[in-house]
């Protein structure tokens, strides 16, 4: 029988990693370094060696031992340290230190990592840039859906294909709160507070809650989609905070769940990105993604449909994805950051909101007098909607003080495939006349 072959010798200089920010991945990426280092090691042909950190504070307990590693208070200081082969940051926030550390790591040709979905939202291309001249990898993994690898499935995985809608659950907090609401009948405030104390949502909750943090990672997304510039200001976002327990039963009962959803889609208009709570048909794979789990999924020409799902944030998810960037550097992969050259990215062109086409779930308070669903369906017809169905609920009860104090009927139409701004059109028009009270509600229905 022949010997098994012996194990390549390590001979390869270490790669020395220089880690901005030691929050919960800065914490766990050291953790893993630690207990995984031998096997990253013989992966590699070459070990990955922390040399230096920075924090805020070097005192805090983070459950792992910092003490042989260089301390720098400035982290523009440790992204220019010679001793620092590639650079991590892990601080968070669109400017200030987080920027200037990335930038000046780049400048002088140093790869970087980072897991923060803002700073590359906002300032994506100038960074891209950046790189490209510095000739340094920027790579950033877990700056969007934390553990899923969809990152690198855009820039390496999908050959020519030509994607034409991306979609997906991008924010867990939102997903679990939604969850809960489907699965237990609690509150929205419930469901946040859980949320919340169980840690998923983000410092400012409201930016998990509103489709801010959604929309930031649907921004990068796009533009890794669609080859364009990143515009995270052209996101049309909605959260989730006026989801009711009516609208979950009603939606149950109709086959559907809501979920809070990012689509970036190719139309004739333009290309369209919106963050929105959505009826999704309980069938569909994305409606089987519940919790805190994100998932993406693409469209493609060649190879259809692909759906990726798995923990979208967490210490250790977050890790690896920060690994697998600093890995792939270390092998010496080089790709351009947001998978064509910056100079190749087009301008982003936004189809405008009123031209959407869908379906659409629209539920009202409707004073409860002669008349009031003939002149809703009137309105609705004028304006060329054509209704799927009109379901009346006086099982559900009124949500607000306005419509308590009146004798109201929660009426909900589902319409079929309709443009936006006739849906609007009718809207005004039914609250004109007077028939209902409060905001109506209103939420997309997505086909897959
Ligand atoms: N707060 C985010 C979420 C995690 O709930 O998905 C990090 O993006």
């Amino acid at each position: 029988m022949q010997a098994q072959r012996e194990k390549r010798p390590v001979v390869n200089r270490p790669l020395r990693i220089g880690i901005a920010g030691l929050g919960t991945v800065g914490a766990a990426l050291i953790r893993i370094l630690e207990t995984d280092g031998k096997a990253i090691a013989s992966k590699l042909g070459r070990e990955v060696v922390v040399s230096a950190v920075s924090a805020r504070s070097r005192s805090r307990d983070r459950g792992v031992d910092i003490s042989g590693f260089d301390w720098f208070d400035d982290p523009v200081a440790l992204a220019k340290s010679p001793d620092v082969d590639l650079f991590v940051e892990l601080i968070g926030g669109e400017d200030g230190p987080a920027f200037a550390a990335v930038s000046a790591a780049l400048e002088r040709g140093c790869p970087v990592v980072t897991a923060n979905k803002a700073l590359l939202a906002r300032h994506g291309v100038k960074l891209a840039q950046i790189a490209e001249k510095g000739d340094a990898q920027l790579s950033f993994e877990a700056a969007v859906a934390g553990g899923i690898p969809v990152i690198k499935t855009l820039r390496e995985g999908l050959g020519s294909a030509s994607i034409t809608r991306v979609y997906g659950i991008m924010n867990g907090t939102c997903n679990y709160i939604l969850t809960r609401m489907g699965n237990e009948g609690i509150s929205f405030d419930t469901g946040l507070k859980d949320a919340q104390d169980l840690g998923y949502a983000e410092a400012d909750p409201s930016f998990d809650i509103d489709g801010y943090d959604a929309a930031h990672k649907l921004a990068i997304l796009t533009s890794l989609c669609f080859e364009t510039e990143i515009a995270t200001d052209q996101v049309f976002v909605e959260g989730i905070s006026r989801i009711t327990q009516a609208d979950i039963k009603v939606a149950a009962d109709l086959g559907f769940k809501i979920k809070l959803l990012g689509i970036g889609r190719r139309t004739p208009d333009g290309i369209e990105q919106r963050v929105h709570p959505t009826l999704v048909r309980k069938t569909s794979a994305i409606a089987g993604v519940d919790g805190v789990l994100n998932a993406v999924a693409l469209e493609t020409n060649h190879v259809q449909e692909l759906m990726l799902a798995g923990p979208g944030a967490g210490g250790d998810a977050s890790a690896a994805s920060v690994l697998s960037d600093i890995l792939d550097i270390a092998r010496g992969a080089r790709v351009p950051p947001l998978g064509v050259p910056s100079s190749a990215l087009l301008p982003y062109t936004r189809a405008p909101m009123r031209v959407h086409e869908g379906g659409y779930y629209i539920r009202l308070n409707a004073r409860d007098v002669p008349g009031a669903l003939a002149a809703i369906a009137t309105r609705m017809g004028e304006s060329n909607i054509s209704l799927e169905s009109v379901i009346q609920r006086p099982d559900l009860r009124a949500v607000s003080p306005e419509a308590e104090a009146e004798s109201t009927r929660t009426v909900v139409l589902i319409t079929h495939d309709t443009i936006e701004s006739a849906v609007r059109e009718a809207l005004a028009k039914i609250a004109e006349d007077g028939f209902i009270v409060d905001e109506p509600q209103l939420i997309r229905i997505e086909e897959f």
